[in-house]
């Protein structure tokens, strides 16, 4: 059955007319709307905040005694934004930085905290201003759960078990007495806890079967309070390397909810020449879209493992580093990872959100790195103004997709090419929301070609209610401290069972 259009006006009807060009993509979508695939688990929509730059001080937290508004530390105008897009999960406090990370540091009165040194990341001085109680209050403050980076190569078993003690006990134990002491009397619950992070690099560098052993070794002191799940996670690789993913899924029978990952977009693919996040061409951004879209063979070739080692599928796939990395720009502090975003991150954001979708039966979880001030971040921030980047509204325009479940379906598209290698012009997701509505996303990865796009959705009665465009004249669009608003997603309105998707946009349509 076709679809039945609401509101289908002579304008649109012209515009599709307009656009029916020869050069135009064309893609057919089949699916049964009845059909049921995994649950999109909210926690794909994840972000990480890393003690890294102006990641939290400064772009979240100010402290209690600044002029710009805020709660507790953190900046309301930011936190507002995190809320608005439904945050599910926050991971902190790194990254590299959570492998140097001696949590006493950061905890009991603000003045009493050392400053320690963020080695890391521009050698820094880190004043401890944001610890424990701190990252629990933003958690609270945005409504997100908790996905806590323990410190694998410069802690202890003993220094982790402690910290998780500090965090979850309900007992009359010194750890949790000293917890109540400094204002927390009720235990907090941690969703996720990492051991360790890229123990193949910052973390330790070292092999996957040594990291095995010093999981379990640590796995055996750590202990759960009775009646909490704590999802642990894996320290896993990185880009083309399956061998970690292998490693810990053979060996690790128990005590581990998942698996990590990371993998990062460099439009060059080259650490010392990544590329400038705002001057770009169209090549440069076909080379952005090549890699990102890598994060399909990375996802197929570690779920066939893990489909190996763990047929009944209790292990999930987290990528739990995910993004764009540009060079640093001219002038700024270059351990900070400051970066601008426009368009062509908004597409990135897309594209790899729907292949998570596509993966969710195995992938329950990741996180864009990272939240704000740092890589493709959804806020930027410059004293007391704030900006919302593209990559902002597509997780305002995604949060639909949040434990929805997946509605299978089959896509046929032409294909967008360049120097050789190809790509597919339209990428798409579709689901049922946890409010019983049906939504779609589309995205034309092509800068230059629209796409006419036919529906063929059987099984229900369905009209499109409403639409949601995010696109711009220009492959470089961006939104700025001085013009917040030039990038946002306006009303869609031209749709119907065909209908035109524009060059380098995202759609998001409501189907009842
Ligand atoms: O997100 C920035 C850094 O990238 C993280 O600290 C690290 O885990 C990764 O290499």
């Amino acid at each position: 059955m076709k679809l039945k259009v609401l509101t289908f006006s002579i304008l649109s009807a012209s515009l599709f007319a307009n656009h029916a060009f020869a050069t135009n993509h064309q893609v057919t979508i089949h699916a049964n709307l009845q059909d049921r695939g995994a649950v999109i688990n909210k926690d794909i929509y994840g972000q990480f905040a890393e003690h890294l730059g102006r990641g939290i001080y400064g772009g979240l937290w100010v402290g209690h005694d600044s002029d710009i508004p805020n709660t507790k530390g953190f900046r309301n105008d930011v936190v507002q934004a995190l809320r608005d897009i439904k945050v599910p999960l926050l991971r902190w406090p790194g990254g590299c930085f959570a492998d140097q990370y001696h949590w006493r540091d950061g905890i009991g009165p603000q003045e009493d905290r050392p400053i320690t040194i963020n080695s890391n990341w521009g050698g820094v001085e880190e004043t401890n201003a944001v610890g424990t109680h701190e990252f629990f209050d933003l958690a609270d403050l945005i409504g997100a759960d908790t996905y806590i980076n323990g410190n694998l190569a410069t802690g202890s078993a003993q220094e982790m078990a402690d910290w998780i003690e500090y965090m979850t006990s309900d007992k009359n134990s010194a750890l949790a007495n000293e917890r109540r002491a400094n204002g927390r009397r009720e235990p907090w619950e941690i969703k996720y806890f990492g051991v360790g992070n890229e123990a193949w690099g910052c973390g330790g560098n070292m092999g996957p079967e040594q990291y095995v052993d010093l999981y379990q070794q640590y796995m055996s002191v750590i202990k759960t309070p009775p009646g909490k799940e704590i999802l642990f996670v894996g320290s896993g690789g990185t880009t083309e390397d399956t061998q970690w993913t292998d490693v810990l899924s053979s060996r690790i029978h128990n005590d581990m909810g998942g698996i990590s990952f990371h993998f990062y977009t460099l439009p060059n693919d080259d650490w010392d020449n990544k590329g400038s996040a705002t001057e770009f061409d169209d090549t440069m951004w076909f080379k952005t879209l090549e890699r990102t879209y890598r994060m399909k063979n990375y996802l197929q070739n570690n779920v066939d493992i893990l489909d190996r080692n763990d047929p009944s599928g209790q292990l999930g796939f987290y990528v739990d580093e995910w993004g764009t990395w540009y060079d640093t720009e001219e002038g700024r502090e270059p351990g900070f990872l400051y970066q601008q975003n426009t368009l062509r991150d908004a597409v990135v954001a897309a594209v790899n959100l729907n292949l998570f979708h596509e993966y969710a039966k195995r992938v329950h979880m990741t996180n864009i790195a990272q939240m704000v001030n740092v890589l493709q971040a959804m806020i930027l921030t410059d004293g007391a103004k704030m900006v919302k980047t593209p990559t902002y509204h597509i997780f305002d325009m995604y949060k639909v997709f949040q434990d929805a479940t997946a509605i299978p379906f089959t896509l046929d598209t032409t294909e967008y090419s360049m120097d050789g290698k190809d790509l597919p012009a339209v990428s798409a997701t579709l689901a049922k929301g946890t409010d019983g509505r049906i939504y779609m996303a589309l995205v034309n990865l092509d800068p230059e070609n629209d796409a006419d796009i036919d529906l063929n959705l059987n099984g229900e009665i369905n009209t499109i209610l409403a639409g949601r465009i995010l696109t711009a004249q220009a492959i470089t669009a961006k939104n700025t401290f001085d013009d917040q608003h030039a990038l946002e997603p306006q009303p869609f309105q031209d749709w119907a069972d065909n209908f035109v998707l524009p060059a380098k946009s995202v759609v998001v349509l409501t189907l009842k």
